[in-house]
């Protein structure tokens, strides 16, 4: 959580009993402005410690045996596949998700924050000085949209739709170096029991018709996202790719990794915003937040019950 920088939020924060508020949250309180209040912050700071205590504690962000195990242990071919096949069903259905999440939203502003991540999962390339430096006719290359070439910053409008920047495409790619085929991948004919009960736990709440239910789940799986899992793994695929002669190609958990570090900061300062502005039941948002988390756990537990079966044969 960011603490305040400026020398008078940091006074304002000490003196009224707030600190541990975002910078943002601080100067809407201090500045008076519509929804904000000293007692609004200080029952928000309470519900974090809850938060902290009960919600973020779950174990499969704590401790994710699977990404552990990955992150360190020896990873066979027949291994790595699997998981990649039970990654690119979840990819897909996460767009379902995504898309009831934007068909819900009560704001227009909650609609285009999800449509940002809509679109950029099918393949609009952000926006951005960095993604822009490219020619988009270059016919020297005809990998425009690939994840090792695209930003992480900036914004879908205006960016370029490629189908190579799917990020369902990137999976592809390391698959065709595993052997697998695209009939292989992504269709929930290929998702265990336990990947599909995630993603239909997403779609659940995650895309959820009620506003709270999917903003609690959205938080839970966010932090979850930004607790370092991204980076176990592309750990363990470094580790993998120097031991075979044809290494796979990474960016896409690179990518994810990059873009995750840079969210967490955010998830925080939406969670503040949302509570100034709308009524927080406060036991519904930390269960909900648990019931998608145990989604999130059962995904994980699932691969690896199906790691270890495949390294007892
Ligand atoms: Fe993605």
């Amino acid at each position: 959580m960011s603490v305040a920088t400026h020398p008078e939020l940091d006074s304002f924060a000490r003196n009224n009993a707030l600190d541990g508020l975002t910078e943002a949250s601080l100067r809407a309180i201090a500045d008076g402005r519509e929804g904000y209040s000293i007692e609004t912050g200080r029952r928000f700071l309470a519900f974090q410690t809850r938060i902290d205590a009960e919600l973020l504690r779950h174990p499969i962000i704590t401790n994710n045996t699977y990404t552990a195990w990955f992150e360190h242990g020896h990873k066979s071919h027949e291994q790595i596949m699997n998981f990649i096949v039970q990654f690119s069903v979840f990819s897909n259905q996460f767009l379902v998700a995504q898309l009831q999440k934007t068909l819900n939203a009560d704001t227009l502003e909650g609609m285009r924050a999800s449509k940002e991540i809509l679109a950029n999962e099918i393949g609009v390339v952000f926006n951005s000085a960095a993604n822009n430096s490219a020619p988009i006719d270059d016919p020297e290359t005809e990998r425009h949209g690939d994840a090792e070439l695209v930003s992480t910053e900036g914004t879908v409008d205006g960016g370029v739709f490629r189908f190579r920047a799917a990020h369902f495409e990137w999976l592809l790619r390391i698959a065709e170096k595993l052997g697998l085929a695209f009939e292989d991948m992504g269709r929930r004919v290929h998702g265990t029991e336990s990947t599909l009960f995630f993603c239909d736990e997403l779609i659940r709440l995650y895309g959820s018709e009620d506003y709270m239910t999917a903003q609690a789940a959205s938080y839970a799986v966010e932090n979850w996202a930004a607790a370092g899992f991204w980076d176990e793994l592309v750990t363990g695929f470094v580790a993998y790719n120097e031991g075979v002669e044809s290494p796979l190609p990474l960016a896409f958990f690179t990518w994810h990794a990059r873009i995750e570090g840079q969210h967490a900061q955010h998830t925080q300062e939406e969670l503040e915003e949302l509570y100034f502005h709308r009524e927080v039941d406060h036991d519904a948002f930390i269960e909900t937040g648990k019931e998608i988390l145990d989604g999130v756990a059962a995904f994980w537990s699932g691969l690896d019950e199906q790691r270890r079966r495949i390294a007892a044969i």
